[in-house]
């Protein structure tokens, strides 16, 4: 005789991002999408892109967009646009995706890192003065995790030394800094529609947002060869032009954007709750008149390596973003930093992991989530 079982189910997974369950929500809208440039069988630079550019460029609160094939292209080309060249240098965070310094290297340029504030994770703008020299060209500001960097005092500091700024926005499209969106606050700013963003094409997508008609010009003409007229090129360029199929499906995701972005802030705001009750760990900070997107939701624990396999043991993903700082990453080796020359950044890397977050989560995904934390924290 078969004996009924009792054991406890095993729970379900809670996956770090889930894609799929976005997809399911959207098919139809985005086949209907993919079907109409199948129709129009125009499948670079047309009514697709040029639509999205507008409508990036109106949410960022900005006069241009211009459509790229990746967040790393508008890296390089804005850049490239301010006017930066090989032998000139470039300060930046050293907590980062890597290609926020590798943008900088591609055009032969040299990153000079300035550290982070250990509270918010971005470029602390009082150490922009300790390592600016007469060598620097532009400055790149980090907007991490879905955070703006604190812009008053790197803008100002940038105007008084006549220095251009670029937002990476890579992670932060919605976000806003007393009262103004990312990615109107430099001279240009880069997006990545990379698809784990919160805005995410199916495959790689970017785009350099300005005000600036004449830097929006120079970015036009360097993602097509320099062409300044057809077949007639003026200067060395790329090819980084942004795809139909991809603009098409980014319109309808972005339709959605608004309320995805709500609900990430609704799940950061739980998840909050939640940690207010457990000591050992810190939630993102969020200063007065900042708005997060929580691109990701970062804590920062100590041992943070075993809580990150704690969780893995109970289906619960997580990430480390980024577990090697810039100065020390093998790439830029010949720069000859060492360990404690960005001790917050370094810190940071140690101790930061990002918790499931997207727009699907449910209330008892991230009760679940913060419960094996506090399980971890009390062992
Ligand atoms: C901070 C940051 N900068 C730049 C990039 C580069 O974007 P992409 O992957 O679209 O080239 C990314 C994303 O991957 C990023 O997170």
């Amino acid at each position: 005789m078969s004996t009924p079982s009792h054991s406890n189910p095993v729970p379900e997974p809670v996956p770090q991002l889930d894609l799929a369950a976005q997809y399911a929500a959207i098919s139809a809208e985005i086949r209907t999408a993919v079907e109409r440039v199948m129709g129009s069988q125009q499948f670079v630079l047309g009514r697709e892109g040029t639509a999205l550019e507008d409508e990036i460029a109106a949410l960022c609160g900005v006069a241009h967009g211009v459509g790229l094939a990746s967040g790393t292209d508008a890296l390089i080309l804005a850049l490239r646009a301010c006017g930066v060249q090989a032998g000139d240098e470039e300060l930046l965070p050293p907590f980062t995706f890597v290609a926020t310094g590798s943008a900088v290297s591609a055009l032969g340029a040299k990153p000079v890192f300035a550290d982070i504030r250990p509270d918010t994770y971005n470029m602390d703008p009082a150490e922009l003065e300790r390592r600016v020299t007469p060598r620097t060209r532009a400055i790149v500001a980090v907007h991490l995790y879905g955070l703006a960097a604190d812009m008053d005092p790197i803008l100002a500091f940038a105007k008084a030394r006549k220095l251009p700024v670029i937002e990476d926005n890579a992670q932060a499209i919605g976000a806003s800094y007393k009262g103004r969106r990312t990615g109107s606050l430099g001279d240009a700013a880069c997006l990545s529609f990379y698809p784990t963003k919160n805005l995410g094409a199916y495959g790689d997508a970017g785009m350099v947002v300005t005000n600036s008609p004449e830097l929006a010009e120079r970015v036009r003409t360097l993602r097509n060869h320099g062409q300044t007229g057809k077949y007639l090129s003026s200067e060395p360029g790329w090819n980084s032009r942004l795809d139909e199929m991809q603009a098409a499906i980014l319109r309808v995701k972005l339709r959605y954007l608004s309320n995805w972005q709500g609900a990430r802030q609704s799940h950061a705001a739980e998840y909050n709750r939640l940690f207010s009750q457990i000591p050992g760990v810190m939630p993102p900070h969020v200063p007065e008149r900042f708005e997060h997107v929580y691109h990701q939701y970062t804590i920062r624990v100590e041992f943070r390596d075993a809580l990150q396999a704690f969780l893995s043991e109970r289906k619960i993903g997580s990430t480390v973003y980024y577990p090697y700082p810039l100065h020390l990453q093998p790439l830029y080796k010949s720069l000859g930093h060492k360990l404690r020359d960005f001790p917050h950044a370094e810190r940071a890397a140690q101790e930061v992991l990002s918790l499931p977050m997207y727009p699907e989560l449910r209330n008892e995904q991230i009760a679940r989530v913060a419960e094996a934390v506090g399980e971890f924290l009390k062992c």
